[in-house]
């Protein structure tokens, strides 16, 4: 790794240290798993560069279902084992995708979106729901951003339960 590529990862982690920070501040007095994922998008997609969607699906009898979202209208359901986002739910783990175009059986909501990043939201272990963001940049997403996208679900769930 170069050293401009340690640069972007420490700068990425930081954001997302700050970020951590300010989803317990917006979400930790307030159950509502509606309201509280609309303000988590808000919060994302007002603070990260270069994304063009942020939103979360939750489950809803067996498949993913658009909750509160930032970004263009987007597919409304999607099966499990479907796309980025059913792939990652069906395994129950995060999942990075560099170029879209080159997963089968992504789901093209938006055309520009060239890389994508989804975590699953498993609250006290069930399976909530997603947490999906999508970039015009192809391998906008890195290990450290997957990270932070774990932490802020892990706020999401603890916000909620
Ligand atoms: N691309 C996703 C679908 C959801 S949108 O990106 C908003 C997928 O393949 O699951």
């Amino acid at each position: 790794m170069n050293k401009p590529d340690l640069k972007d990862q420490h700068h990425a982690a930081s954001t997302w240290r700050s970020l951590v920070r300010q989803a317990q501040a917006l979400l930790m007095d307030e159950k509502d798993p509606v309201a509280n994922a609309a303000n988590l998008c808000a919060l994302l997609f007002d603070s990260l560069e270069d994304v063009n969607w942020i939103g979360i699906y939750f489950l809803k009898e067996g498949e993913l279902v658009v909750g509160p979202f930032q970004g263009k209208p987007a597919c409304v359901r999607i099966a499990m084992g479907a796309g980025v986002c059913g792939t990652a739910a069906r395994r129950r783990e995060p999942l990075r995708v560099s170029d879209v175009h080159e997963f089968d059986g992504h789901i093209a909501c938006d055309p520009i979106s060239r890389s994508e990043l989804v975590v699953p939201l498993l609250c006290a272990d069930q399976l909530v729901g997603v947490l999906d963001f999508d970039s015009p940049l192809p391998g906008r997403f890195s290990a450290a951003d997957e990270d932070g996208a774990v932490a802020v679900a892990r706020v999401y769930c603890e916000a909620i339960s």
